[in-house]
């Protein structure tokens, strides 16, 4: 048994499931739901809590040591998480450039909420995976430090996304979400499968995941990713790799009259860098025709606007 509690963040879960109305949808016959993960907390919003939850339960209050670009996500809500529990936290970011300078307001929130940052150059960090690169960083770290990957996406993070598709299973017939590393993906897939004792012909969902990288390399990481978790392929996915926008933080004014649309239709603020290219996405599919009449499609909200990456 694990005693580490993470009841002190009080998480909202399961996260809301809320009916939009949308002429878009409406008129092909389709049904559109929003899943409000951006409000599972606060300082941990979406992916962060449910990637974060299992691996913080398995660290058991030990430091935490974890990795990130600039205005990494995954290291702001690491080191809110050590704040609130009560643990340390190591974020090791890329670009050793920056370790002269004034923090940006994203890596100022880290080091507020404690993180200790280690600035690596970019050849360092790429190698971060490799056995003497990841030794010669613990060697600074305090013993016992717990890793978690860049984006936070291993076998434990990937389990604790299937909570994601479970809450989804029997309400949305496809469920979409945005994609940095494949992780949440790869778990909301196997949450939507019909359970081992299901009949046959009540199906699961399925997941579409649309990536926000540009490259080509997702199938594979998500069909890895899954392999780690649960030791081979669960659930039904595919993705849909034309919403990138050019590439991983690059947008554009198409992107942004889109988002600046569907805030002003349904009164949301959208996240600009994964949820926007990920409802353009959904949104074009279903003015393509992409779904049958009477398609229940469900959009995970994964996060909510910083304001670091608004206009
Ligand atoms: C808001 C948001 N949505 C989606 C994702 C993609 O998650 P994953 O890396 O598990 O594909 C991220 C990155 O973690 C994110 O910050």
């Amino acid at each position: 048994m694990n005693a580490f509690d993470l009841s002190p963040l009080r998480p909202r879960l399961p996260s809301p499931l809320e009916p939009v109305e949308d002429e878009r949808f409406a008129r092909r016959g389709l049904t559109l739901m929003l899943k409000r993960d951006d409000l599972i907390h606060p300082d941990l919003p979406g992916n962060k809590w449910r990637k974060l939850a299992l691996n913080l339960e398995a660290a058991n209050g030990r430091p935490v040591l974890t990795f990130g670009g600039a205005y990494s996500n995954h290291l702001r809500a690491t080191a809110a998480a050590g704040r609130l529990l009560g643990f340390p936290t190591i974020g090791v970011v890329r670009g050793d450039e920056l370790a002269g300078r004034p923090l940006n307001p994203s890596l100022a929130r880290c080091a507020a909420d404690g993180m200790r940052l280690e600035f690596v150059d970019r050849a360092t960090y790429r190698a971060k995976g490799e056995p003497a690169t990841l030794a010669a960083l613990l060697e600074r770290a305090p013993a016992e430090t717990y890793v978690v990957p860049e984006g936070g996406s291993n076998a434990l993070a990937v389990r604790g996304c299937v909570e994601l598709g479970r809450e989804l299973a029997g309400a949305a017939d496809v469920v979409a979400v945005a994609c940095g590393t494949g992780g949440t993906l790869a778990g909301l897939a196997a949450g939507l499968a019909p359970g081992p004792g299901a009949p046959p012909a009540e199906g699961g969902g399925r997941a579409l995941g649309i990536p926000v990288l540009k490259g080509g390399f997702l199938g594979t990481e998500v069909r890895a990713l899954q392999e780690a978790a649960f030791g081979g392929a669960r659930g039904e996915w595919a993705l849909d790799e034309r919403f990138h926008c050019g590439g991983y933080a690059r947008t554009g004014p198409v992107l942004e009259a889109f988002a600046q649309d569907f805030e002003a239709r349904h009164g949301l603020a959208i996240e600009r860098l994964y949820v926007a290219k990920m409802l353009h996405g959904l949104v074009t599919l279903a003015e393509e025709g992409a779904f049958p009449a009477g398609t229940r499609l469900a959009a995970v909200v994964t996060g909510a606007p910083e304001p670091t990456d608004r206009p």
